[in-house]
């Protein structure tokens, strides 16, 4: 059983923020969410208590610890009707979507395996973007997706498109590099990457991106290109 949760402050801030200012705020119609990976919870649930969304949002967690401190939380705030968080692997209830829209800062950090990582349930494959490309194949038409200039971010939007999505909007900014980031066996991939020009980062930070993807028939990548422009300025 995974003891150790994810504990990042300023990268969770933004995912709430992201929620709120791309998805959430707008949603004012009942409507359905799926969340892959809760942790403690708090970013929905910040977000949800900023909005006036009226739908349900459920959240799988696969950390029995996580999934325990977002169930404290959902009923502190008491919003159990608007959050419900269910303590299995996204993969195994939600591999055909009952719900059109997905929300996720996934787990993103690229390594050769997962065996070095303090926690497995962050590793996101040999360039980072396994878990999200696997997630942009389900189907679901909206995706609100973190994507970080690490983790082959080129690569995962050409990846969207070929699955027929467009990028119609998006939010970025700088991230320390953290607890996580910082273990040298996913510093030494993510150099790694960079020499393949497949990641983007100066010393001290790199960038996050919460970004919409929408399934489209006439593809408009404008918004793509403008987001990986902004990545590689950082080389
Ligand atoms: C980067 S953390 C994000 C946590 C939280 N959403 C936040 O932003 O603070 C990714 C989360 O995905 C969870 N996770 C990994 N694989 C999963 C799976 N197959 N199903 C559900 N959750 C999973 C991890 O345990 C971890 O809590």
């Amino acid at each position: 059983m995974a003891k150790e949760v994810f504990v990042c402050p300023e990268e969770s801030a933004f995912y709430a923020q992201c929620l709120h200012m791309l998805l959430i705020g707008h949603c004012q119609t009942a409507s359905v969410i799926h969340e892959f990976g809760s942790g403690d919870g708090m970013p929905v649930i910040e977000a949800v208590l900023r909005a006036c969304f009226q739908g349900v949002i459920h959240g799988y967690e696969i950390n029995d610890v996580s999934w325990n401190l977002a169930n404290n939380q959902i009923k502190l705030h008491q919003i159990e009707h608007r959050y419900i968080v269910h303590n299995a692997s996204f993969f195994n209830f939600c591999n055909k979507p009952y719900s059109s829209t997905l929300v996720t800062n996934p787990p993103y950090l690229p390594a050769w395996n997962d065996n070095c990582l303090y926690i497995k349930g962050l590793y996101g494959g040999i360039d980072g973007s396994m878990i999200s490309r696997r997630l942009l194949s389900l189907e679901y038409s909206t995706v609100l997706l973190m994507v970080s200039s690490f983790s082959n971010p080129a690569g995962l939007l050409q990846f969207a498109s070929e699955q027929g999505y467009s990028v119609v909007d998006f939010l970025i900014r700088p991230l320390s590099f953290g607890r996580y980031s910082s273990q040298p066996e996913v510093k030494s991939r993510i150099v790694e990457l960079y020499h393949e020009q497949k990641a983007f980062f100066s010393e001290h930070y790199y960038l996050l991106a919460g970004v919409v993807f929408q399934k489209q028939n006439h593809a408009d990548m404008e918004l793509s290109a403008d987001l990986i422009a902004v990545m590689q300025s950082l080389q």
